[in-house]
C-alpha cells in the first residue's frame, strides 16, 4: 500500500529524473490545527513542484533556487512552532530545537551539491525533502513538535 509519505519500490529511482510518486495528503496527517494543516500542506505542494521541476530537468542553479524556498518555508514553519513548543513548555524544547538546527545544517550540504552540481543531487536533494517532511509530520503524531 502506498502512502504519501512513506517510501515504496516505486520511489527507486530509474535515473537521475526519475524520482517516483508524488506526495499525497493523507487525512491521518491532519494535527487539528488548522493553520498548521494549512503549512504542512504548502510543504507537501512545494516538494512536490520540487519533484517536477527535476522531471523537467530545471537547471541546476534553479533547482538550488527552489530548494531554499522549501527550506525557508520549513524553517518559518519550525520557527512558529518553536515558539508555540517553547509557550507551552515543551519538556523536551533543547532537543527539539538541536533536531531542527541539524537538519537546516544538513539542508545546507544538500543546497551546495545542488549549486557544485554534483552527480545525483537533484534525486538526493528530492528524498531529503521527502523524508524531511516525512520525519516532521511522523514526529507530530507522537505529539513530539505539534502541540
Ligand atoms: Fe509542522
Amino acid at each position: 500500500m502506498t502512502s504519501g509519505v512513506t517510501q515504496t519500490s516505486s520511489d527507486a529511482k530509474k535515473n537521475d529524473n526519475d524520482t517516483g510518486e508524488h506526495l499525497h495528503w493523507n487525512d491521518s496527517y491532519n494535527t487539528g490545527d488548522e493553520k498548521t494543516d494549512a503549512e504542512h500542506h504548502r510543504l507537501f505542494a512545494l516538494i512536490n513542484e520540487f519533484q517536477d521541476a527535476i522531471q523537467d530537468h530545471l537547471e541546476s542553479d534553479n533547482l538550488a533556487i527552489l530548494f531554499s524556498v522549501i527550506v525557508d518555508t520549513f524553517n518559518v514553519h519550525f520557527s512558529k512552532e518553536e515558539v508555540k513548543t517553547k509557550i507551552l513548555s515543551y519538556p523536551n524544547f533543547e532537543s527539539y530545537i538541536k533536531n531542527h538546527c541539524n537538519l537546516l545544517s544538513a539542508a545546507g550540504r544538500v543546497k551546495l551539491n545542488l549549486e557544485e552540481k554534483v552527480a545525483g543531487a537533484p534525486g538526493t536533494a528530492f528524498m531529503f525533502l521527502k523524508n524531511w517532511v516525512k520525519i516532521h509530520i511522523a514526529s507530530g503524531h507522537q505529539g513530539k513538535s505539534h502541540v
